[in-house]
């Protein structure tokens, strides 16, 4: 059986993914720090739920160890929250990506997912930080010979 990771997972679209990749036949791993808690996502014998933080390289080695793909949705996922605490939401959409991908890489993952739908130019008065981002992460893709999964 194909394994996934999916950070961000118990968040509102991982309650929609998860059980379709359950469905499609994948052993999944929700890996998330649950700051809305886990409510959203089924009971099923090929789901593990790991609370954890992606900023944890340790824990999130772990946790990818053995895995096939990783969908990575974890992030502070909208502007009013983003600017709560700016240094803080920045550890976490900017500042892990790089050494999640190469934690990824190194257990052997043969595709890594990158969901957003932040697009420069797309949404008004986030588009500067959102082609900021996009940068960055197409950037530490690139670093690490992976081919770009964003748009
Ligand atoms: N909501 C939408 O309509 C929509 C549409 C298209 C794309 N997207 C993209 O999908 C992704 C997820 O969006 P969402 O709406 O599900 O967001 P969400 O805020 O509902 O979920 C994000 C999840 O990430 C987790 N998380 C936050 N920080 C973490 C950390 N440090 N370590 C581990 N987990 C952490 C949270 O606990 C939460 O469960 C985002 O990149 C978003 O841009 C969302």
């Amino acid at each position: 059986m194909q394994k996934v990771l999916v950070t961000g997972g118990a968040g509102y679209k991982g309650c929609v993914l998860v059980p379709k990749l359950l469905v499609a036949g994948y052993g999944v791993i929700v890996y998330d720090l649950m700051l809305f808690g886990s409510a959203g996502l089924p009971s099923h014998p090929n789901l593990k739920i790991v609370t954890g933080d992606i900023r944890d390289s340790a824990k999130y080695a772990d946790a990818v160890t053995g895995c096939d793909h990783v969908i990575h949705m974890a992030c502070i996922s909208n502007d009013p929250s983003f600017d709560l605490d700016p240094s803080l939401s920045r550890t976490i959409n900017y500042e892990c990506f790089e050494p999640l991908v190469l934690a990824s890489k190194s257990a052997g993952v043969k595709r890594f997912i990158y969901v957003s739908k932040q697009v420069p130019g797309g949404h008004g008065g986030t588009s500067a930080r959102a082609a900021d981002r996009l940068q960055q992460i197409q950037g530490a893709l690139r670093a690490n010979s992976l081919p770009p999964s964003v748009p």
